[in-house]
């Protein structure tokens, strides 16, 4: 593998070769972010799953390493979390800290077809490096509940009480668990069978506390929800996620039933969840997503691997006027990555002037502060040529921002990759601010500072390398403009 194949990632996380789909495993031990990923070691599609695994020290450069969990000749390794337990309170670790594993081991019911879900733990002694099934698996089973999978565990400590919670997908809702031991599983609740979006099974469900921008001690829970590839819906697989409250046991929505929120408006951000134990300053979190939709995820056009991670982000929440939003910033160490850049300020734009004529990039940064003036509707078109072009614009009309991958290259592997989508979103100020992330094979907008995500594949030709910044229906202004070259993570 030289990485420089055509549409390879030259700053995202993609496994060396082969299949890879949702992030698995995510924690931080000793220095390192550990990263799995469901992985089908043998194929370019997905198959009998094992967890592959990455080492980094800034979540930016990775470190594979070998498979870390195989299946046992039987069934598969689906998707779960890991944590250290400090206080050793498996057993497992001689009174020292170690990492546990928890996912769901996938087979079918002996002599049967039927599907079996089974939660099961395995552990490691020597910082994740080898890793051995526990031998009293699974540690929770369910067998009336056919999808009863993906569990993230984390630590729980009040002032008079401390255990493990669990939260897994079981079907059309949550279930939560709580453990003194990481081995016995208790029921504790249930939520969701008529909250949300149920446009799909519900998979890989997440809890975390996040500050609220800006209120210190006004930390609320978030349950991040994947739902899974329904093909009636154009979008596909999709994440959606709830404000609300935890009291150790069970979680209340605090918006009405029917609210649906979604964690990002493109296309491809599923299966994300959040690193376990960092602790950040400010209370953020750390997470990351499977940049792929299964709509078209076996089919991408890559030949030698197949998918990509989104870009490591930062989530904490802002007070706005419609709520308590979600809030993404890609992680701080992205911008280690940033060559010396371009810039262009206090300059007006109008219908026939390219500011950026001339320019050239295929792996970049673009971040914009854009005065929108009388103009109808702003944007770029980028990775251009004369026959492709990835657009990303705001349309003042509808006040819409919206990606527009219909002629962003290789579009022709399935029927609706090919695509305009948006969000409606008011601009404060009038001004249009953007970080636009470009790489080989996406696109990461990041509008009014994290509120709104568009996360996108696209395939470009490595030809298509120009760049427009348009401006339809009347002047508007660059107040600030900056493009930065990103260096290759494997240069
Ligand atoms: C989500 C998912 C999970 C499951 C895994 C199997 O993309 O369907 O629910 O554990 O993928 O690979």
């Amino acid at each position: 593998t030289n990485y420089r194949e055509k549409y390879r990632a030259q700053y995202h996380f993609t496994p060396p070769a082969k299949w890879m789909n949702d992030p698995n495993g995510m924690v931080y031990y000793d220095g390192e972010y550990h990263l799995f990923y469901q992985h089908h070691p043998d194929g370019t599609t997905w198959g009998p799953m094992h967890w592959g695994h990455a080492i980094s020290t800034d979540l930016i450069h990775w470190e594979h390493r070998p498979i870390a969990l195989k299946p046992d000749g039987n069934g598969a390794i689906f998707s779960g979390s890991a944590v250290v337990d400090w206080e050793d309170t498996s057993g497992l670790f001689d009174g020292k800290p170690g990492l546990i594993a928890i996912f769901t081991h996938a087979d079918v019911y002996p002599g049967s077809n039927r599907t079996r879900q089974r939660q099961s733990l395995a552990y490691s002694s020597d910082r994740g490096r080898t890793w051995t099934m526990y031998a009293g698996n699974p540690v929770l089973v369910n067998e009336d509940i056919a999808d009863f999978r993906d569990p993230k565990v984390f630590w729980h400590e009040t002032a008079t009480e401390k255990y493990w919670v669990m939260i897994l997908a079981a079907g059309d809702r949550v279930h939560i668990y709580t453990s003194p031991n990481l081995i016995e599983w208790s029921f504790a609740s249930e939520f969701g069978a008529s909250e949300g979006s149920h446009d799909g099974v519900w998979e890989c469900p997440d809890l975390i506390q996040l500050p609220v921008e800006g209120k210190s001690g006004a930390a609320k829970w978030v349950m991040i929800v994947s739902i899974g590839d329904n093909a009636e819906f154009q979008e596909g697989s999709r994440t959606q996620y709830f404000v609300g409250q935890f009291d150790g046991h069970a979680f209340t929505n605090e918006a009405s039933p029917d609210t649906v929120l979604w964690l990002d408006h493109g296309r491809d951000n599923y299966a994300g969840v959040t690193w376990s134990d960092v602790s950040k300053a400010d209370g953020s979190k750390l997470f990351i997503g499977w940049m792929s939709n299964w709509k078209y995820a076996n089919l991408t056009p890559t030949v030698e691997w197949r998918s990509a991670m989104t870009l490591p982000r930062a989530l904490y929440l802002r007070e706005g006027a419609s709520g308590i939003r979600l809030v993404q910033e890609p992680v701080s160490e992205v911008r280690q990555l940033r060559l010396p850049d371009r810039q262009w300020q206090e300059t007006v734009i109008g219908p026939n002037h390219n500011l950026l004529s001339g320019v050239e990039g295929d792996c970049y940064e673009l971040s914009c502060d854009i005065d929108l003036g009388e103009a109808a509707e702003v944007g770029f078109k980028l990775r251009k040529s004369e026959k492709e072009e990835t657009v990303v614009g705001y349309d003042a009309r509808s006040r819409s921002l919206f990606v527009d991958r219909s002629r962003s290259g290789k579009i022709d592997f399935h029927s609706e990759f090919p695509c305009k989508h948006g969000i409606q979103a008011a601009l404060p100020g009038g001004r249009l601010k953007l970080r636009l992330f470009i790489d080989q094979s996406s696109i990461e907008v990041f509008a009014n500072d994290g509120e709104v995500v568009i996360t996108d594949q696209i395939f470009p030709d490595a030809t298509s390398t120009g760049m427009e910044l348009y401006v339809i229906g009347g002047e508007a202004k660059v107040v600030a403009l900056a493009l930065y070259p990103m260096k290759s993570i494997y240069s």
